[in-house]
């Protein structure tokens, strides 16, 4: 059992985001060398790969369109070809926007598409993408590591849209057969956490936080390094498991 990943490779989808920089965080601590993927947000992925603690390999930050399936196979040849593994993937990106459940008209399809291509359809193209990698036998053993970000919103069907709350349910039902169909070679996990205390969440309503806060058992948000902590905990302490949620919630659901 270790807690050290060095040597080790993690490419994290939505790395500039609010968990996704938490957890390229909590990889470098570790000692894994990590790919900030991006979409948008070069700028700030280039400075958190800058500000990284070193690793064993180089950090960098790398586009990482996930609706871009050709752009994924390309990204996939440049680690290839730049680090030569692939030891972890962190599928982060996401996407929603709030839309009252009740209200479907305006749901449009435009946005019910853009969750689930991001989502749901974004998961399976990046594994697709990295699968050679991820399978490919290493020094020592070991599986590659597959972590879905996933979301409460799954199980309890609270989330910020009801388009958003079926692609979370899809991602943990992807985490099962994926885990069932790339065992042994490559473990995957689902993480889900709850509401996280991230700038985008610090923006939203206060009275709204403090209700969610307070229908929490443990009484909080989850904190970004929480999130990290468990997918960190994937990667080195949880060995022998795949196809599993691992909820960091605070135990909202039951509630
Ligand atoms: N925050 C929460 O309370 C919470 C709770 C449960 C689950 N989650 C889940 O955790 C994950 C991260 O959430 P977050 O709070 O960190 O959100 P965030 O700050 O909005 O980050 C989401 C990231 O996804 C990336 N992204 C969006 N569309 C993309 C695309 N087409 N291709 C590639 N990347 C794309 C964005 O990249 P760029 O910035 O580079 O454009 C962004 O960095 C999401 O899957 C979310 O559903 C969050």
């Amino acid at each position: 059992m270790t807690l050290d990943l060095s040597g080790r490779l993690a490419v994290v989808s939505g790395g500039a985001g609010g968990l996704g920089e938490a957890i390229c965080l909590g990889l470098a601590r570790a000692g894994c060398a990590v790919v900030v993927g991006y979409h948008r947000s070069e700028a700030q992925a280039h400075a958190l790969a800058a500000r990284l603690p070193a690793a064993a390999l180089p950090h960098a930050a790398l586009h990482c369109p996930v609706t871009d399936s050709a752009a994924l196979a390309a990204l996939a040849a440049e680690v290839g070809r730049r680090w030569g593994r692939c030891d972890i993937l962190v599928n982060g990106a996401g996407t929603t926007r709030f839309v009252p459940h009740a209200d479907l008209d305006a749901l449009d399809d435009a946005l019910i598409d853009e969750i689930l291509a991001t989502n749901v359809r974004g998961i399976i193209a990046a594994v697709r993408a990295f699968k050679p990698l991820l399978a490919a036998p290493r020094a020592g053993g070991g599986s590659g590591l597959v972590v879905n970000l996933s979301s409460i919103a799954a199980v309890t069907a609270m989330g910020s849209n009801v388009a958003y709350c079926a692609s979370k349910a899809a991602v943990d039902n992807l985490t099962k057969s994926l885990a069932r169909a790339l065992a042994p070679a490559v473990r995957v996990l689902s993480v889900a956490p709850g509401l996280s205390d991230t700038d985008f969440v610090k923006r939203m309503d206060r009275a709204w936080r403090d209700e969610q806060a307070a229908r929490t058992p443990l009484q909080r948000l989850a904190l970004p390094d929480e999130v990290a902590a468990a997918v960190v905990a994937a990667a080195t302490l949880l060995s022998f498991s795949t196809g599993a949620v691992i909820p960091v919630d605070g135990g909202r659901p039951l509630a």
